[in-house]
């Protein structure tokens, strides 16, 4: 491509991102295809020779954009929704115009010295300590499982050389994510050694249950090496105890990890403080500016009290990396398994200086609204009933009648293409979920799942 040739697309990209974003609702948020469709409508084999812009341009509107979830439509209130900044977007398309790999502070000083100044302001406005360290990996569950590395090393530092004691056990409650449990597993913990906590009636971690569980292991002869607590859950967004969860680990001598994947972002918002509330004592924490700071996906934030401990988890410099120790020059590559890695560091920065902190504080702000409307609707309609608390922009909530019902509740409005809302069982009772976080969504579209929901009830026979 000439840089003539260059100019020319990348203009008509840039056009196309900026009326897709205009009109985020010209596709219908979930897709009207079938498993293997867009499998079946491309090549089986690529191509032997070049193809123009005007062919790869043309194939990815017709094929490939109508095969995607439209996780940018204001309707999309699955999971968690999100937002991609277009001040993000932007840094995004600068990443890979710089293509820099920043293993090493040698490898692109920008990388690593951008990395640690965005991280430390995410870290004075979200009210965390300024001196802990920070990295960016690619998801929570990355972040999460050197987290779990991390406090492996803590806890048996002959780990490293021997692999893992098999007496290692991790705590986690019943409430949080899956990747806990996966990052158990992927550092050689194994499931059997994850102990699913329970939690009380608003879904948070007990700390009794927590204590006697660790008793009850050591008098076993086995080795607590890690917590982790949640400050927003997957399903309920509940946040734990971490107060008295850390009281717990200071006394046993284990490791606490936060997972704040989603209600992290919050924490810009100085009344949402609250939920941090302890996290200050904890010894890892990782919070997703991908899922609710308006930062393009990926981009998870890994913060710890205590990064010589990571450093010893997974330093292993090759001759041909070998460069002269400098405090100020952080080799990143030092912190945890990947070696190369993606300028990550600059969509945050971007979105952080295009909003201030007050801007994005807006955002969230107005979603939290937006979804604590929903909850009062819910509570004002007999036929319904909110099945948990809604500390934040996710609203959990069921039709009085059968699972069965409720999925078909579930179904129906997803099936309109105007509305994509996740479900989730709590209390063994299957419930609908409704997740507020695109930017673009409004109290128009909050009014239609609402209408949609209503109209799916079935008919009283
Ligand atoms: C609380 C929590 N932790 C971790 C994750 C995993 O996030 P990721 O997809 O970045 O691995 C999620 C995903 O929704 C989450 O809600």
């Amino acid at each position: 491509m000439t840089p003539e040739q260059f100019r020319l697309y990348g203009h008509r990209a840039i056009d196309w991102v900026a009326d897709y974003l205009e009109n985020p609702e010209r596709y219908p948020v979930l897709p009207k295809v079938q498993p293997g469709d867009l499998t079946d409508s491309l090549p089986a084999a690529g191509p032997e020779q070049g193809e123009s812009m005007d062919a790869i341009l043309a194939d990815f509107e017709k094929l490939i954009v109508p095969a995607t979830t439209q996780w940018n439509h204001p309707g999309f209130m699955a999971y968690f929704g999100i937002s991609a900044a277009p001040a993000g977007i932007l840094g995004e398309l600068l990443t890979a115009a710089l293509n820099v790999n920043g293993m090493l502070w040698k490898s692109s000083p920008s990388v690593v010295e951008l990395e640690q100044v965005t991280l430390r302001w995410l870290a004075q406005w979200t009210g965390l300590p300024s001196d802990w360290f920070g990295c960016i990996y690619d998801t929570a569950s990355t972040s999460s499982m050197h987290a779990i590395a991390a406090a492996r090393q803590a806890a048996d530092p002959e780990s490293r050389t021997k692999g893992c004691d098999p007496r290692l056990t991790v705590y986690t409650s019943e409430q949080s994510h899956s990747s806990i449990e996966k990052g158990a597993l992927a550092v050689g913990i194994g499931q059997e050694r994850v102990r699913r906590i329970g939690t009380d009636s608003e879904f948070r971690m007990c700390p009794g249950k927590l204590r006697v569980a660790i008793e009850h292991d050591l008098a076993a002869g086995l080795r607590p090496c890690c917590v982790t607590a949640t400050v927003g859950t997957t399903s309920t967004t509940s946040v734990d105890p971490v107060p008295a969860i850390a009281d717990i680990c200071k006394q046993y001598g284990i490791w606490l990890h936060v997972d704040a994947a989603y209600a992290g972002s919050a924490m810009v918002i100085p009344e949402f403080r609250w939920a941090y509330e302890g996290c200050e004592r904890a010894d890892s924490l990782v919070t997703n500016p991908h899922k609710w700071l308006l930062t393009p996906v990926d981009c998870s934030v890994f913060y710890t009290s205590r990064p010589e401990v990571l450093r010893q988890a997974f330093s292993l410099v090759p001759e041909y990396l070998q460069t002269k120790p400098d405090p100020r020059a952080i080799n990143l590559m030092d912190y945890g398994v990947p070696l190369g890695r993606r300028f990550r560091a600059l969509k945050l920065w971007f979105v952080m200086r295009s909003f201030g902190r007050e801007g994005l504080a807006d955002v969230i702000r107005e979603h939290v609204r937006l979804a604590q409307d929903l909850a009062s609707e819910v509570d004002a309609d007999p036929r319904f009933e909110r099945t948990a608390p809604s500390p934040f922009s996710v609203v959990c909530f069921r039709y009085k009648g059968s699972d069965e019902e409720n999925r078909r509740i579930q179904e129906e409005v997803n099936a309109t293409g105007e509305i994509f809302i996740s479900g989730t069982v709590l209390n063994g009772r299957f419930t609908l979920r409704v997740a507020v976080g695109n930017q673009a969504t409004t109290v128009k579209h909050m009014q239609r799942v609402w209408e949609l929901v209503k109209q799916a009830v079935p008919a009283v026979t």
